[in-house]
């Protein structure tokens, strides 16, 4: 694995990346794999190079996606009480992104006498830099130790609190969502292994409702998912001299009522046949054929409590918006 340290931009930031070279190759074993399954598929983490994270901002500002607006009013209104019940001094945060909704925990930390340091981790380079570099001229005294990588690979890199100060480990936007139920559980005891006995998790889960607002948010009339899953195959053709011709592919977002989860799909308009240069692979695609690109679940409180459980946390409160459409989940190592 390649480690490529940077010396700090100002003495308040430092951005490590763990991507290096071998990252080609955890997309090359993904495409491979997801391709040649008998209903093929692509993971949804591929989905952010500059093009895709700009086109997820918009998605963030459209009038149906209401993820984006509830966590936010979530967390405009309780921020103050999460800062003083848990006390953090450091927040830690996977897929960060831009980070705008952060910055209001953040805030309330820096109001309430504790705010130390915040430690974000994305896949997207550029996203970390401009958020750590922001955030620091907005709070004064804030360090930011940003690291560049997988979240599902690299968290061990994630340095101890400095001083064992309480932490709030946070995973937003509803992105838990996106792993399928064993590995999401898999996942949250990973995380469950980064608290200590004073830290908390916040995560973001999407709620289950009238399946008409979910699959609107995920297909907006302006066309911005659309180009957004497609341009998961333009990430393809450039990391791995692939030929999809996106164009030719149809944006396709359906609530599975039994799974309850959300899934987008690609599919064919016509028969095609694509070619996958660095693989060597050659596929076809029948007219209609439908290739999986995310799915992303919906909660009861039950569920997120299960998953918790299963991971030895305990759900200290839910917060969810007004019209009960979006949660935050404090959880804390059970007792
Ligand atoms: N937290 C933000 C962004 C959510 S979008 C919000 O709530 O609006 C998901 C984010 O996770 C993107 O910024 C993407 O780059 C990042 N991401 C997706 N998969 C990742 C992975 N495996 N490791 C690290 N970051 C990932
Ligand atoms: N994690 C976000 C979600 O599940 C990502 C997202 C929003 C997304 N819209 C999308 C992913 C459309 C793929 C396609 O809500």
């Amino acid at each position: 694995m390649s480690i490529i340290k940077t010396r700090a931009t100002t003495d308040r930031v430092v951005v490590e990346s763990f991507l290096g070279g071998g990252d080609h190759r955890t997309l090359a074993d993904d495409v491979l794999d997801g391709l040649t399954r008998p209903f093929k598929e692509l993971p949804p983490k591929h989905f952010y190079d500059s093009v895709g994270a700009e086109l997820f901002d918009r998605i963030c500002e459209l009038p149906e996606y209401y993820p984006t607006r509830c966590e936010r009013e979530i967390l405009a209104t309780r921020s103050g009480e999460i800062a003083s019940l848990t006390g953090a001094g450091e927040l830690v945060e996977l897929g960060s992104g831009t980070a705008a909704k952060t910055a209001l925990l953040l805030a309330a930390m820096h109001d309430a006498g504790t705010l130390e340091r915040y430690v974000p981790i994305d896949v997207t380079e550029s996203m970390v830099r401009a958020s750590a570099t922001r955030l620091v001229e907005e709070f004064d005294g804030l360090r930011v130790h940003g690291i560049v990588g997988d979240f599902e690979r690299h968290l061990d890199r994630v340095p101890p609190s400095v001083d064992r100060v309480p932490r709030i480990v946070a995973f937003l936007g509803g992105t838990i969502g996106n792993f399928t139920p064993g590995s999401r559980r898999r996942f949250l005891r990973t995380l469950a292994r980064l608290l200590g006995p004073d830290d908390f998790l916040l995560i973001g889960t999407d709620l289950v409702k009238d399946p008409k607002i979910i699959e609107a948010a995920y297909d907006d009339s302006a066309g911005v998912t659309a180009a957004f899953n497609r341009n998961v195959l333009n990430v393809v053709n450039r990391e791995l001299d692939a030929d999809f011709v996106p164009e030719s592919f149809d944006h396709v977002a359906f609530f599975d009522r039994d799974r309850e989860w959300i899934e987008m799909r690609l599919r064919a308009q016509r028969p095609q046949r694509v070619t996958v240069g660095r693989l060597g692979l050659r596929l076809t695609f029948a007219a209609g054929e439908e290739l999986r690109t995310e799915i992303s679940a919906k909660f009861t409180r039950e569920r997120i409590e299960g998953d918790l459980a299963a991971a030895g946390l305990e759900l200290v409160d839910q917060l969810t918006d007004q019209d009960g459409l979006f949660a935050l989940n404090l959880a804390r190592p059970g007792t």
